[in-house]
């Protein structure tokens, strides 16, 4: 695998590869890496491309009050990693690098950023859509992977590909989750062990969620309401929000039905996590998509 900082080097890497035939598959990221970010680089080596990863912290989608600066950070260890599962070649720019000067350009998306994380972090996913959109131009994938742990920010991107014209395929992959249930995520790290032990109930709700729309539920506010009673068994978990909405336009519903995204995110502790669950719901039956 090789490692540049450039975007010039990317170029120079990536376009024999495409003039040669071969197809390229990308995955995105800010590093710190773990099992969901390695099965998206193996999902891209799979299909056979020549597989591109980018660790970048992008100060553009973190809020005043986050954790930008002290977001984990290990380029050696992520890049072993990489290295291991057959990435190709991983771009790890400064912020001078993708921001040389004054941004004065942004993508900006609408409406399926009303709802969830764009509600509760403001200009969030302005941050993500520019600088997803820059990653795709200096990369140029015919293929990109994202995770369904971050449902939403894979609704915005796969809508600005369709309404922007990207030249991309966004692939979807199912959420990769420790023994316990408790969703992969960089600020996992940041839990103490009690904490991490407490978190496990975000996940849990959401399967007392699946059970119940399973065994007939079809009251949206019924199951929040269980899901939130759950929630606060546990005195290490705040919840920011729950939600059930439509899969697909992320607007929210009182009867569940169809192809519906129950979404919730929690602080434990002082760090906030995110989880999700994707149920079909027929009139006379139900099972988890995402499972
Ligand atoms: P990051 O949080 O590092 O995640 C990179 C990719 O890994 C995202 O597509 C995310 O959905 C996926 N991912 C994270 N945890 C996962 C898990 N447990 N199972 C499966 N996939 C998982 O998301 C971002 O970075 C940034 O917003 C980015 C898209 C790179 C733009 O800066």
């Amino acid at each position: 695998m090789e490692l540049v900082n450039t975007i010039a080097e990317v170029k120079a890497h990536v376009r024999p590869r495409r003039r040669q035939g071969q197809t390229i598959g990308f995955v995105p990221t800010m590093g710190y890496l773990h099992e969901g970010h390695l099965t998206l680089v193996q999902q891209a080596r799979a299909a056979g491309h020549y597989v591109v990863a980018s660790i970048f912290v992008n100060p553009l989608q973190f809020g005043p009050k986050e954790d930008f600066s002290r977001y984990p950070r290990n380029l050696e260890r992520d890049a072993a990693m990489l290295a291991e599962v057959g990435c190709d070649l991983l771009f790890a720019p400064g912020v001078d690098e993708m921001y040389p000067r004054q941004l004065r350009t942004f993508v900006e998306p609408t409406y399926l950023t009303e709802q969830l994380c764009g509600a509760s972090r403001p200009g969030h996913f302005r941050g993500v859509t520019t600088v997803v959109t820059k990653l795709f131009n200096i990369v140029e994938p015919d293929q990109a992977y994202f995770g369904e742990k971050d449902a939403q920010q894979l609704a915005v991107i796969r809508r600005m590909v369709a309404d922007l014209n990207l030249n991309v395929d966004i692939i979807g992959v199912p959420t990769v989750r420790e023994p316990g249930g408790l969703a992969m995520s960089s600020r996992n790290t940041y839990l103490s062990p009690a904490e991490r032990e407490a978190a496990q109930v975000l996940n849990r709700s959401l399967r007392l969620a699946a059970d119940r729309v399973a065994a007939g539920e079809r009251d949206a506010v019924r199951v929040t309401y269980a899901m939130q009673a759950l929630l606060a068994d546990e005195p290490l978990v705040r919840v920011d929000y729950i939600s059930a909405l439509d899969a697909d336009d992320l607007q929210p519903i009182t009867r569940l039905q169809g192809r519906v995204l129950l979404a919730l995110a929690a602080f434990v502790g002082s760090t906030r996590l995110i989880d999700n669950i994707t149920l079909e719901v027929s009139s006379v039956a139900t099972h988890a998509v995402q499972e």
